[in-house]
């Protein structure tokens, strides 16, 4: 079982609050699940771990509801404290669920989503195959989703070509490449 029954609970607790934060994260949460599980069935993960996923990305940015909406919608660019606030939430989203959720593949999902495979991301700075594959999937269909629809900085989301193109180009560098490029080639051949 991925996750005990009185367990569940509590998640779906966590997934309201997610969705009452505020619009955007609403949809990108939801958004983000559908893409990570069909890259993950594209990439021919198990079920469970596919399920794994599925939590982890629905869950991925619940420590946001700990950052100020005036933060998380602010239409320019973030200062510098502002920034390392947000910085924060897989910290926040983590230590909000440990206690409730004894699945440490899922909350890795939360902890490292944006961790980078050269080793700049944040917070911890994991490089490589220290971040978990699942971690990784996430990472990609986040930056996707993020991308292609509009934010409070960015009024005219990118193209889903441009997306593509831009994921490839940080592939090696921010993305795992064999996943970027398995990413990709699906959204290409999807559309
Ligand atoms: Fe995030």
């Amino acid at each position: 079982m991925i996750i005990r029954k009185r367990q569940l609970f509590k998640v779906r607790k966590m997934l309201t609050v997610i969705k009452n934060k505020n619009e955007y994260l609403r949809g990108h949460s939801k958004r983000v699940c559908q893409l990570a599980i069909m890259l993950a069935e594209h990439l021919g993960l198990s079920q469970r771990e596919i399920r794994i996923i599925k939590y982890g990305a629905l869950l991925h940015d619940l420590g946001k509801v700990q950052v100020d909406n005036l933060i998380l919608n602010k239409p320019g660019c973030l200062n510098d404290l502002e920034f390392e606030i947000i910085k924060r939430h897989p910290i926040f989203g983590t230590e909000m669920l440990q206690e409730h959720l004894n699945n440490k593949e899922i909350l890795d999902i939360i902890s490292y989503h944006h961790e980078r495979w050269d080793g700049n991301g944040y917070p911890y700075k994991l490089r490589g195959e220290e971040i978990p594959l699942a971690a990784r999937i996430v990472s990609i269909v986040d930056a996707f989703d993020a991308m292609t629809t509009v934010r409070p900085y960015r009024k005219v989301p990118f193209t889903i070509k441009e997306a593509l193109e831009e994921i490839l180009n940080n592939a090696g560098s921010q993305f795992d490449r064999e996943i970027a490029t398995a990413f990709c080639q699906k959204i290409a051949e999807k559309r």
